[in-house]
This record gives C-alpha cells, sequence and structure tokens, in this order.
C-alpha cells in the first residue's frame, strides 16, 4: 500500500498531468518546432531544420518512440525524416530518406509498426518504406497512377492526387483517398508482414475530391468518414469485409488477387456544415480526425473566415478571424452524423489538427496565422470549449504551421 502510494506520488511529481509536449510543422519556416504546454502556457521548446524545406505531415510511432516527418520539397528536394524525440521534446535526426516530391500524409503498418506508407500529391503515387530501423529507411514498394480523362473539377482532378494513407482498425488494410481520381484506393496488407497488395478501389462522388479519411469502430460496427475537399462535403460509409472478393485487378508489379476485401457501403453525403449547410467560394475542407472514444467525428476547414473569437492578446479588444472546426456525433448503430458544433479553429487556415490521447485537448495548426493554439475540449458531450493556450509558429506571410501533433 505505502509503496502504491509513493509510486504515485513520485510518478505526479515526474510528470505533472497538465504539461505535454507537442511538434508542429510550418512551411514557411522550415522547421518542426517542438512546444511545451503547460496550463496556459505553450512555449516552443526547439526547432529542428532536419525535415527539410516544406515540413508537412507528421506520424508519430509511441511504442518505438520515433517520429517521422515529411517534407513535400516544392523545388523537387522531398524527403522523409525520421527522428528520435527526447522526453523534453528535443528532435535528434536519425535518418533522411529523398522521396518523390510532395509526400502529404503516411501511416504506420505491419508487425512492429515496421512499414511506413505514403500518399504522394503531386506525383500522383503511393510508396510503402521499411522503417524497421528508424537509422536506415528504404523504399519496399511503389506505385504511380494516371488519369485518362480529368475528372468533374478538370483544374484538381487533371491526375489522380493522393491526399491521405489511413489505417484500418484490424491492421489489415490501408485506405488511401485520391482527390484528383475521386477513388478510395485500398491496399490489402499481407499477413505478418510490411508487403501490400492493391485492392478494388472504391468509387467516390464523382467531382468531390477524397482528401482525407477516419475510422470509427462502435460496438461491431466499423464506419469510415471522408472529408471531400472539392464538394466541401463529408462522406459516410459502413464496412464490412467481403469474403467472397479475390480477383485481380489491374496485373500490377505488387498487386496480386487479396483474399479478402473491406466492403464499403456509403451511408451519406452532405455539407461539411451538416446535412443542407453551405460554404462561401473559395473553401477547401482540411482534416478529419474521429475521436479516442469513436463518438465524434470532427473536421476543419479553410477559406471561410466566418467566426471571430476573443483575442489572445486580453488587453486587446478587437477579435480575431477564425475558421471553423466543426464536430459531429456518430450514431452507433446507423454510423450517421449529427451536427453538435462549429467552433472556431483559432485562425485561418486550419490544415491540420489533432487531439491529444484523453480527447480533452485539440491542437490547432493555422497556416495563414503562425499560429498554433490548444482548445480545450469536453469528452462527454465532444464540444470544444475556449482556447486555453497558444503559440506563435512559422514567420513571415502565409504558408505557416500545417499541423500539430501530440507527442503521446
Ligand atoms: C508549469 O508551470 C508552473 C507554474 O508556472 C511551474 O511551477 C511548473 O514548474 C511548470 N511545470 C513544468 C513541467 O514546466
Ligand atoms: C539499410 O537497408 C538496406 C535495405 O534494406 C540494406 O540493404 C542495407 O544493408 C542497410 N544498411 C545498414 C547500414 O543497415
Ligand atoms: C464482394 O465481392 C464479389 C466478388 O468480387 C463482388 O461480386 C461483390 O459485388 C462484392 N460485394 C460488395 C458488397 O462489394
Amino acid at each position: 500500500m505505502g509503496v502504491t502510494l509513493l509510486g504515485l506520488l513520485s510518478a505526479l511529481l515526474a510528470a505533472p498531468a497538465s504539461a505535454e509536449i507537442l511538434f508542429a510543422t510550418s512551411y514557411n519556416d522550415h522547421a518542426v518546432t517542438s512546444l511545451h504546454l503547460n496550463g496556459s502556457a505553450l512555449s516552443v521548446v526547439s526547432k529542428s531544420y532536419d525535415c527539410g524545406s516544406e515540413p508537412t505531415w507528421l506520424t508519430l510511432d509511441s511504442s518505438n518512440k520515433v517520429l517521422y516527418c515529411l517534407n513535400e520539397g516544392w523545388g523537387g528536394a522531398a524527403s522523409i525524416t525520421s527522428y528520435k524525440p527526447s522526453a523534453d521534446g528535443i528532435l535528434s535526426k536519425l535518418n533522411v530518406l529523398p522521396v518523390l516530391k510532395s509526400p502529404v500524409a503516411s501511416t504506420l503498418f505491419g508487425p512492429k509498426n515496421g512499414g511506413l506508407a505514403v500518399a504522394y500529391y503531386d506525383t500522383s503515387s503511393f510508396q510503402t518504406f521499411n522503417v524497421g530501423d528508424a537509422k536506415n529507411l528504404s523504399l519496399l514498394q511503389k506505385e504511380t497512377y494516371t488519369l485518362t480523362t480529368p475528372g468533374k473539377v478538370p483544374e484538381r482532378q487533371d491526375v489522380p492526387h493522393l491526399h491521405d494513407a489511413v489505417l484500418d482498425p484490424t491492421g489489415s488494410y490501408i485506405v488511401v483517398p485520391d482527390l484528383g481520381s475521386d477513388l478510395l484506393r485500398i491496399y490489402n496488407i499481407d499477413k505478418g508482414t510490411t508487403n501490400v497488395k492493391e485492392g478494388t478501389p472504391v468509387k467516390a462522388i464523382p467531382g468531390s475530391g477524397p482528401r482525407h479519411a477516419a475510422f470509427a469502430v462502435l460496438g461491431k460496427n466499423t464506419y469510415l468518414y471522408t472529408v471531400n475537399e472539392l464538394s466541401n462535403t463529408i462522406t459516410g460509409y459502413s464496412v464490412g469485409i467481403n469474403k467472397s472478393a479475390g480477383h485481380d485487378h489491374g496485373g500490377r508489379k505488387f498487386i496480386k488477387a487479396p483474399a479478402h476485401e473491406l466492403e464499403f457501403t456509403r451511408i451519406f453525403d452532405f455539407s461539411t456544415h451538416g446535412p443542407g449547410g453551405s460554404v462561401p467560394a473559395g473553401t477547401k475542407s482540411a482534416e478529419i480526425v474521429v475521436s479516442p472514444d469513436q463518438k465524434f467525428v470532427i473536421l476543419s476547414s479553410r477559406g471561410e473566415n466566418l467566426l471571430t473569437f476573443p483575442n489572445l492578446d486580453p488587453s486587446n479588444p478587437t477579435p480575431l478571424v477564425s475558421d471553423p472546426i466543426i464536430s459531429f456525433a456518430i450514431d452507433e448503430k446507423s454510423g450517421n452524423l449529427k451536427l453538435i458544433q462549429t467552433a472556431p479553429a483559432g485562425g485561418r487556415n486550419p490544415r491540420g489538427f489533432s487531439l491529444n490521447k484523453a480527447g480533452t485537448l485539440v491542437a490547432s495548426a493555422l497556416q495563414d496565422d503562425n499560429r498554433v493554439v490548444i482548445i480545450e475540449r469536453d469528452v462527454k458531450t465532444g464540444l470544444l470549449g475556449k482556447i486555453v493556450a497558444s503559440a506563435t509558429v512559422g514567420v513571415g506571410a502565409n504558408n505557416g504551421p500545417n499541423y500539430a501533433l501530440f507527442n503521446e
């Protein structure tokens, strides 16, 4: 008993529950910024420039304590950097691997998180990497796609644009929304390996431009939600496994008949602002996240600038302009969504945001304001509350911070 209390006490003293480390990427200062959150104070711990010219997506392997950073390399010199984060947030470079231009999202997969799957926007590609040794990243498989005819939104759908890579809840499949092709590309992972085989793609609504996706598991039901950048809608699918599928699709190098396939049934597609909602011209929806308790879908939308919130400088009475973060409650039985809140994202152009593990905090990166904010969130109701902390990340006009991730 005494030992337990003592252990608890020293654990509390060593790591105050309120103190957390976050990482934020920013294009305009070309850095990965480590931030320390302590109550209402969000402070910059350090900056790393090892991720290259345009740091964007971050994937954290918390079990192996490795952070992967994608560099879009707008000038062409794109890369993946692996880092070892220290407990206080200092990033030490482990390896840098040059890759195709414009990797925009990644996911870990396979035994011991030994694989990293990457989606490429400009170069219309999907690639997997061996990251079993984070000091020696290497390419495993690659595929580049083409379009025979442009999509319904030709200026954005001239070629395939792969925009996200999401591991399914069973760890057996990777789903890759392709904004240019209006497809969800599906990759089946060979059990116990980091080999993938391409399955039958799922057709999204023409002209919708699926950008990012998130799974939710509620009881026996699995759902997938995509946020669609071109139509500014959200599509819901119920997900099952089709045991009768198993034919070949396309005869590409690494593509063979999968034994089983994921099966998607579209439930709905409606505005990012809920059924009947609308957005101003120029709006581009961005991120989608399912809350850790699987009960809520949360998305961000860019270019609306219709909301305001109190100035972060309490002595300044002028409110600040903001885009929204929009929350929906998931109906467990049907997968349908109910709009519950349209809250300020903490500024303009919220390209990327994430939740902490407890679901009590949202870290939001505001690309047009050189700002990262922390917003409190009520786990029970799913409602976002006030902005509890903020920090300046990025320098100069536009193209500032684009993603923020908790180190947990
Ligand atoms: C958090 O802030 C409090 C109050 O300023 C301070 O006493 C404490 O040492 C800080 N904790 C950490 C881990 O920095
Ligand atoms: C790095 O990985 C490659 C590809 O798997 C392998 O051929 C090479 O031997 C590895 N190098 C080191 C130093 O481990
Ligand atoms: C399951 O797979 C079979 C064989 O490929 C196919 O004919 C059928 O349409 C699929 N079912 C669904 C619901 O996708």
